[in-house]
Parts: structure tokens; C-alpha cells; sequence
């Protein structure tokens, strides 16, 4: 079995046009769940940025960074904390507002959920402005009292600046789009 490439995995990436409105170029991770190969080559790489960042616990955005995260969590045997928008946890939560385009929304984790002095990675799917995972990575300095390994996420779209927003820890991508 051949591993695939960089331009295979690039055409495995269902582009839309005009979603969610016109103008903007979606990019579809269901063709990557869809396409074993392509999705066992995320896995594979994002697992080298584990050991390369010495991370000790995943944290994944809702709701797409779930299906990166979980299985890996679960390969190297480290925790999973979720980060879900606001009312969806139970329990005890730390909550971070961030802006959108148009208003704002609410990021949360559960407090006992990470364990003080943990490494963590922050997963999603794609990085677009970079406010849901600045927000996230807020959580996890200011309430959870623990640090930051890196940001990672299959997609990158650097054009929109999140680097400037995620300048506190490494940022890793399997592929970016201008
Ligand atoms: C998308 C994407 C990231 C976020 C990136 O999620 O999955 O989580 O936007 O944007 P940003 O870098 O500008 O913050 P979305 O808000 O569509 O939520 P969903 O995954 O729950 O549908």
C-alpha cells in the first residue's frame, strides 16, 4: 500500500463555490471522511505534530475538529477535552466569548476536564481568522492553568491573518489555500 501525496490529498478536498454565500469558496472535509486513504493521511500527520510538540492532551473545536481528534486521542492514548459553544456542556464550564463577522459567539470547556500543567493541542478542521481557536487557546492559558503545544487543523487560510491572532504557540496545517 503506497502512501498518498500532497496533490492527491489536495483533490480529495471537495471545493464548493458560493457557500455558505456568495463569494466564498467552502472548503468540504466530508470528502476527506469519505475517502479512507485521505483521512488515514491526516491522521498520520497530525500524529507526527504530536511528538514533534510534546503534547500531552487534545482539545478539539465543534464541531468538525471532533472527527480529527478522536481518533487520535484514542491511537495515542491521551485525553480528549471538547470545546463546544455555549449551553451545550454540563456542569462547571470556562467560557470565552470571540467576534465573528457579524456579532459574537461563546466558546466553553468543562473545568475538570483538563488537569492543570497539561500540554495541550487545539484541533479543528480549518483556520480562517483564527478567533475560535485564539479564544479556545484563552481558556486553556488563562482558566486552565495549563500551556499551549500548537495549533493545528487540516486547512489553512492564511489570507484571512490568523497567524497574527495565534502568535503564542506553533501553528501546523496539512495544506493551505490562498
Ligand atoms: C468553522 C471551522 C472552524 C472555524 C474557523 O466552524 O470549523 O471551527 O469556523 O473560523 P475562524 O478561524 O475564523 O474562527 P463553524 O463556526 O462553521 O462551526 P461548526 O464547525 O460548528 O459548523
Amino acid at each position: 500500500e503506497r502512501d498518498m501525496n500532497l496533490k492527491e490529498f489536495d483533490e480529495s478536498i471537495r471545493r464548493v463555490k458560493d457557500f455558505p454565500k456568495p463569494g466564498i469558496n467552502f472548503y468540504d472535509i466530508t470528502s476527506i471522511l469519505t475517502n479512507s486513504e485521505a483521512f488515514g493521511y491526516c491522521l498520520e500527520q497530525m500524529n507526527l505534530w504530536i511528538d514533534e510538540l510534546e503534547v500531552d492532551t487534545l482539545l478539539a473545536v465543534e464541531a468538525r475538529g471532533f472527527l480529527f481528534a478522536a481518533p487520535l486521542a484514542q491511537m495515542r492514548k491521551i485525553p480528549l477535552v471538547l470545546a463546544r459553544k455555549k449551553g451545550k456542556l454540563p456542569g462547571k464550564t470556562w467560557c470565552e466569548e470571540y467576534s465573528l463577522e457579524y456579532g459574537t459567539d461563546v466558546v466553553c470547556i468543562q473545568q475538570e476536564d483538563i488537569a492543570p500543567g497539561s500540554r495541550v493541542l487545539l484541533i479543528d478542521d480549518l483556520i480562517a481568522t483564527g478567533g475560535t481557536l485564539k479564544a479556545t487557546a484563552a481558556l486553556v492559558k488563562n482558566q486552565a492553568r495549563s500551556s499551549l503545544a500548537g495549533y493545528a487543523a487540516v486547512i489553512g487560510l492564511p489570507f484571512l491573518g490568523y497567524e497574527k491572532h495565534l502568535d503564542d504557540a506553533p501553528i501546523r496545517t496539512l495544506i493551505n489555500y490562498q
